[in-house]
C-alpha cells in the first residue's frame, strides 16, 4: 500500500480584499514525517501560505486535504478540531508572559479540555509529566517554573517547540521561527526543532529567510516567488541560480 501525504494542496489560491494576489495556484504534497523548509523573498507568500493553511486566512481557491480530510472550507467545531491537530511556532513566540514555563507548555492541552477545566488548569497527571519531559527535551527541565517573560528569545522558542508537540500536532506549521535570534539561538532551536519532530515522526513546515539553516536541516525546499512554487527539490539541488532566482540578482540572501 503506498503512503497517502497528509497534506496535499491544490491550486491554492489567495487573494486579498484589496487585489493583491498572494498566491497564485500553489500545489504541494508533503508526505508524513517530512521537514518541508520553504524560502522566498519578502512578500513571497510563505506566511499566507502557511495562515491559509490552519485558516487564519480563508483561501479564495483550490482544495487543502489534510490527513485524507477536505479541510479547504472548514468553520465551527471543525475548524477546532484542525487548529487542535495543527502546531503553530510564531516568530514572535506568542507565548503567555505572566504565566511558567510549564503553564505555557501546558496551553497545548486545552483544546483538548472544556472550558471549565481549562479555565481552572485541571491539566492531568499524564499531561503534566508530559509537559516536563518534552521542557527536558527541548533543555530546559531546570527551567519550568520561571516567568515565560524572564527566559531568553531562544529560550521563548524552545517553549513555544514544547507547546506545539504537547498539542499532538502531526503537522507542525512554523513561520519565521528564528528571525528575531541571533546565530547562536537560531542554531539551537532549529536543532531542537528538527531533533524532537523527528523523533516523534512530526511533519514539519518551516517558513525561513536562511537559505543556510534551509539547506541544513530541510528534507525537501520549496522556492517561493511572487505567490507561485518555482523550486522544489533537495537541498543540494538548490544551486546559486536557484538561489538568484528566487531572490533576484542582488544576491542579499546568499550566504556562500
Ligand atoms: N492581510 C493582508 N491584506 C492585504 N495584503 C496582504 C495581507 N497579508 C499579506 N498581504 C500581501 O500578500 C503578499 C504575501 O505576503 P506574505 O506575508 O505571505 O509574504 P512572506 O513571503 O511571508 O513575506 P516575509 O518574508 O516578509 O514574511 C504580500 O504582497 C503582502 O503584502
Ligand atoms: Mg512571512
Amino acid at each position: 500500500m503506498s503512503v497517502q501525504p497528509i497534506l496535499s494542496v491544490t491550486e491554492l489560491k489567495k487573494t486579498f480584499p484589496d487585489g493583491t494576489r498572494a498566491l497564485r495556484g500553489v500545489s504541494l504534497d508533503v508526505m508524513p514525517g517530512e521537514f518541508l523548509v520553504m524560502i522566498g523573498s519578502s512578500g513571497a507568500g510563505k506566511s499566507t501560505f502557511l495562515r491559509c493553511i490552519n485558516h487564519l486566512f480563508e483561501p479564495t481557491g483550490g482544495r487543502i486535504v489534510y490527513d485524507g480530510r477536505d479541510i479547504s472550507k472548514v468553520s465551527g467545531a471543525k475548524l477546532r478540531r484542525l487548529r487542535r491537530e495543527l502546531g503553530m511556532i510564531f516568530q514572535g513566540y506568542n507565548l503567555v508572559k505572566r504565566l511558567s514555563t510549564i503553564e505555557n507548555v501546558l496551553l497545548g492541552r486545552l483544546g483538548y479540555m472544556s472550558s471549565i477545566s481549562g479555565a481552572l488548569g485541571l491539566y492531568t497527571k499524564q499531561d503534566r509529566e508530559r509537559a516536563v519531559e518534552l521542557l527536558i527535551r527541548v533543555g530546559l527541565g531546570e527551567q519550568r517554573f520561571k516567568r515565560a517573560d524572564q527566559l531568553s528569545g531562544g529560550q521563548q522558542q524552545r517553549v513555544g517547540i514544547a507547546r506545539a508537540i504537547a498539542q499532538n500536532a502531526r503537522l507542525v506549521l512554523a513561520d519565521e521561527p528564528i528571525a528575531s535570534l541571533d546565530p547562536k539561538a537560531s542554531d539551537t532551536v532549529m536543532s531542537y526543532l528538527h531533533e524532537v519532530t523527528r523523533e516523534e515522526n512530526i511533519t514539519c513546515i518551516v517558513n525561513l529567510h536562511q537559505v543556510d539553516y534551509a539547506k541544513r536541516f530541510a528534507d525537501r525546499i520549496i522556492g517561493l516567488k511572487d505567490g507561485e512554487i518555482t523550486f522544489i527539490g533537495k537541498p543540494e539541488e538548490v544551486t546559486d541560480k536557484v538561489i538568484r532566482d528566487l531572490y533576484g540578482e542582488k544576491g542579499d540572501q546568499v550566504d556562500e
